[in-house]
């Protein structure tokens, strides 16, 4: 445990601890007469339940259950414990899955003396503090390492349907990148989906050395939404001790609907598509935590879910404006057993440019220039129009697209080096 986070016990237990009482309870809220708390500490309400003070007047308090609200009563008794909620960090979680409130689930044992209690609100790194993104973090995904790189600190959407593979992806990259650390977040997924990704797509090799944080879809709001400062916190205990932690969080989109109840539910009108104002508030608030540290760093990589393929929905367009790059995945290759399902051309890393040589930049532009090549005259050739010989360009670009094709996909158990990468793809734009 922390100083800071003794010291706060301490003082609390020498403290007249006065009980107080649930006088109302409505939609996710509860209102409580007798307590003295701060807007961001927890209360236990009945035993064992906890709840977030988000209001105070002179004598009561507004909070949210973390927790199942059915079964309080009026009258349940109600006691302060004198701090905001406290998440673990440190190495001893490592290989750990954690609930959205950072307790484990994974029936190990309890996460015993390994780790610190640390406040879950922390201080978002000042702008001019930070390093800038310049070098490369390698994910073992050859699409990715080459034509949309990943840089230390980089915060990267992956834009995408529903089913076209953006948490396989994740795997795919939990197990293949160099990154020290790993930390998951899994919010609002389904609870069987849960099972399956730890078990079959990330395996034992992927467990080691990453913290998963799941927060499934029947869980309480407010619960999903603290899973993914939760994830983030933990990410952030390890950044401080100098690491290049990998944050990946599937998805920003359920953590903006959770967001979304818990607004609707504390009276706030919803403004775009149904989202309260405090959902895009919430989004830079979450995002800007990940990026480099004075020392360390958390590059994040956060899926949004694009609804009917519709990639200007209010909360991808936010998600776009904040993050440093989008990765696109389409369901046209999806379907066509392409994996992974890549959109190479609508997809851009901003800073491609700061972490990758001049010589692999060009060898990137030529695949590049050859992708859209062989884009702009598919309907043409699907319906025979195109004469071979009327564009050296493209007819190299088809020559060569079976072996694009190959270095594009990748399967999930393979992960490629990032120099045996780019020295296929030299070979690639070299030949013929
Ligand atoms: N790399 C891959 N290799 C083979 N099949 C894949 C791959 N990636 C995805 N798939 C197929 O696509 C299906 C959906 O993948 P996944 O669950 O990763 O999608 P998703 O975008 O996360 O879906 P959701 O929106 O439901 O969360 C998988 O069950 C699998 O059949
Ligand atoms: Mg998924």
């Amino acid at each position: 445990m922390s100083v800071a986070a003794t010291l706060a016990r301490a003082r609390l237990a020498a403290r007249p601890q006065p009980t107080g009482s649930v006088v109302g309870a409505m939609g996710l809220t509860l209102t409580v007469e007798g307590v003295v708390a701060a807007v961001g500490d927890l209360v236990e309400v009945g035993a064992g339940l906890l709840a977030e003070v988000v209001a105070v007047s002179r004598d009561r308090l507004t909070c949210m259950p973390l927790g199942e609200i059915s079964g309080v009563h009026a009258g349940a008794p109600v006691r302060a414990t004198g701090m905001p909620l406290q998440v673990p960090v440190g190495e001893a979680l490592l290989g750990r899955v954690l609930d959205g409130l950072g307790r484990p689930v994974d029936g190990l044992g309890p996460l015993g003396g390994g780790v610190d209690w640390v406040d879950l609100a922390s201080e978002t790194p000042h702008a001019l503090s930070r390093r800038r993104v310049e070098e490369p973090l390698p994910v073992g995904v050859r699409a990715l390492d080459t034509l949309v790189p990943v840089g230390k600190g980089q915060r990267l959407g992956i834009f995408a349907g529903s089913g076209v593979g953006k948490s396989t992806l994740l795997a795919q990259i939990t197990r293949g990148t160099e990154a020290d650390v790993r930390v998951i977040g899994l919010i609002g997924e389904r609870g069987r989906e849960v099972k399956e990704f730890l078990e079959e797509n990330l395996g034992a090799e992927g467990m080691a050395r990453t913290v998963v944080v799941v927060a499934t879809s029947d869980e309480p709001p407010l619960v999903r939404l603290k899973a993914a400062f939760v994830a983030t916190r933990i990410a952030e205990g390890f950044r401080d001790q100098g690491r290049d932690v990998l944050l990946l969080m599937d998805s920003i989109t359920r953590t903006a609907m959770a967001q979304r109840e818990v607004g609707l539910s504390a009276g706030e009108p919803p403004a775009t598509r149904g989202y309260p104002p405090s959902v895009f508030a919430m989004m830079p608030r979450l995002l800007e935590k990940a990026g480099p540290g004075a020392t360390g760093s958390i590059t994040g990589l956060y899926t949004v879910l694009v609804e009917g393929d519709d990639h200007n929905e209010p909360i991808a367009d936010t998600a776009r404006s904040i993050l440093d790059g989008h990765v696109v995945l389409t369901r046209r290759l999806a379907t066509a057993g392409h994996f992974p399902a890549i959109d190479v051309l609508e997809s851009i890393s901003r800073v491609a440019g700061a972490v990758t040589s001049p010589a692999r930049m060009a060898d990137a532009r030529e695949a590049r220039r050859l992708m859209g090549a062989l884009r702009d005259v598919k309907e043409l050739v699907e319906i025979g129009a195109y004469q071979a010989g009327s564009d050296p360009l493209v007819d190299r670009a088809r020559m060569l697209s079976p072996a694009i094709d190959a270095f594009l996909r990748q399967a999930l158990e393979d992960t490629t080096s990032p120099d045996d990468a780019w020295s296929m793809l030299h070979r690639l734009v070299t030949a013929g």
